[in-house]
């Protein structure tokens, strides 16, 4: 069985009087960075996601507000994660249909295994169902 989607919780630093910093770096990760992205200004109305990777791995971080996301493995598993602490990180396998929802203050960011390619997406729901 292939590998299941996993919070992870990142070394903090500081406190409150004076802040806190948050380190992810490639001997707390479950893969060698390759590309880091964030997305922002997403409508509270938005699903975002819709598809699967066949290669990618990624730890999503909501750095600011709320995010939501349903993920499903094509063995049928399926499971629920609500980011909202900036210190923890939704570790995502390949293979994994998401779908993604995000509260309007949102800050998402994606720690990527694989620098971007189009062919790495799995964009049809029946295909990735039928994909090994
Ligand atoms: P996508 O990964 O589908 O976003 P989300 O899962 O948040 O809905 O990417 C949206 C669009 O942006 C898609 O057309 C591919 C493009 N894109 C890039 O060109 N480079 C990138 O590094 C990423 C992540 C996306």
């Amino acid at each position: 069985m292939s590998e299941a989607p996993r919070i992870i919780e990142f070394p903090e630093i500081g406190n409150s009087i004076l802040g806190y910093i948050a380190v992810a770096e490639n001997n707390n990760l479950p893969f060698e960075v390759k590309r880091i992205y964030w997305t922002y200004f997403t409508p509270e109305n938005v699903e975002r996601g819709g598809h699967a990777h066949r290669k990618l791995e990624q730890v999503l971080v909501a750095v600011a507000g709320t995010i939501r996301i349903k993920l499903e493995m094509n063995d049928g598993q399926r499971s629920e994660f609500i980011l909202s602490k900036p210190d923890h990180g939704l570790y995502i396998p390949r293979m994994v249909w998401r779908t993604i929802k995000y509260s309007h203050n949102a800050v998402q960011l994606c720690i990527a295994s694989t620098e971007y390619a189009e062919q790495d997406y799995i964009r049809d729901y029946e295909t990735f169902m039928k994909t090994a």
